[in-house]
């Protein structure tokens, strides 16, 4: 087994357990929204926003304890923005890590608050991190602004307004940048705020390499989207096009798409140029983030 499969197995673990572990048992009221909550993130998935915490805490020499709290914490606001991104109202969606999306496993009022406490909780779990009052802050503001209107949400909201629209490139890489490309980063940024500063250059490195793979991964999943198939995925294939989405490939095309992500690892590379061995699984996970078949 290589030694990213070794460590991503052992991480996967550690976070499917911290998130067991802050996730209200099944069977405690309100049970049916609990049982939403524990099925929309108990359920599989990649975990590479969690790899990415643990791969950048490896490389800082930084302690489990506060990088489960981070990995938790991330994987429990993307759960969520799954369960929204699949509703009717959004993309519609029936199938979701091989399984019935939470609207069709639940129903939409539960699939609609499952998210929202998923989302709350991914803050509860930051404030009961073993770190001090002014790192909590820190993490509490580079999450929230990466998950809100000027992150994750808003890049929804342009997502959506692009639906059968003729847009420019620079429209697609900023709505890549939002939708995707904030939490990514947010995975790395948390971890490198506890060893520098945020003008430090480490920083400002490991933040570029984020930002490179961030939109990388929302590249490839456009190209798996259009040359996967649903059995693979777990998800349906062929929706974006069904829904006129504005994608890379839609723009330009999937070679040119390819060959996109492919730039984008080299630049992600780069930016570890300074970093030693100890960066080889963040130099690993980008390498993933464009050739996964996932
Ligand atoms: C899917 O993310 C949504 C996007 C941002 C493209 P992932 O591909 O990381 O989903 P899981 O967690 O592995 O299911
Ligand atoms: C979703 O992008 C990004 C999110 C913030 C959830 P997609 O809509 O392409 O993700 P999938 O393909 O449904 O996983
Ligand atoms: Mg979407
Ligand atoms: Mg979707
Ligand atoms: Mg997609």
């Amino acid at each position: 087994m290589s030694a990213l499969k070794q460590f991503q197995k052992e991480k996967i673990q550690q976070v499917e357990l911290t998130l067991d572990s802050h996730l209200p048992a099944p069977h405690s009221e309100p049970a049916r929204l609990h049982k939403a909550m524990r099925y929309s993130t108990l359920n599989g998935g990649k975990r590479i926003r969690a790899m990415l915490v643990y791969a950048t805490g490896h490389l800082l020499d930084l302690p489990s304890y506060l990088l489960d709290s981070l990995a938790c914490s991330i994987e429990l606001i993307h759960a969520y923005s799954l369960i929204h991104d699949d509703l009717p109202c959004m993309d519609d969606d029936d199938l979701r890590r091989g399984k019935a999306s939470c609207h069709r496993a639940f129903d939409e009022a539960t699939a609609i608050l499952a998210g929202d406490a998923l989302l709350t909780l991914a803050f509860k779990v930051l404030s009961d991190a073993d770190c001090s009052a002014e790192q909590k802050i820190i993490f509490i503001q580079l999450l929230s602004q990466a998950s809100g209107s000027r992150g994750m949400v808003g890049g929804q909201a342009i997502d959506l307004a692009n639906e059968g629209r003729n847009i420019l490139i620079s429209e697609i890489e900023n709505t890549y940048s939002h939708k995707t490309g904030a939490l990514i980063c947010s995975c790395v940024t948390m971890v490198a705020s506890l060893k520098f500063n945020a003008k430090d250059k480490q920083y400002q490195h490991l933040k570029n390499y984020a930002e490179c793979i961030g939109l990388a991964f929302q590249v490839q999943d456009d190209i798996l989207d259009e040359t996967s198939s649903t059995q693979v995925l777990g998800k349906t294939q062929g929706k974006d096009q069904q829904a006129e989405k504005s994608t890379y490939p839609s723009l330009l095309g999937l070679d040119a798409s390819k060959k996109l992500a492919n730039n984008l690892y080299d630049n992600a590379i780069a930016n570890l140029s300074s970093f030693g061995e100890r960066a080889n699984y963040l130099r690993d996970l980008a390498q993933f983030t464009v050739s996964r078949l996932t």
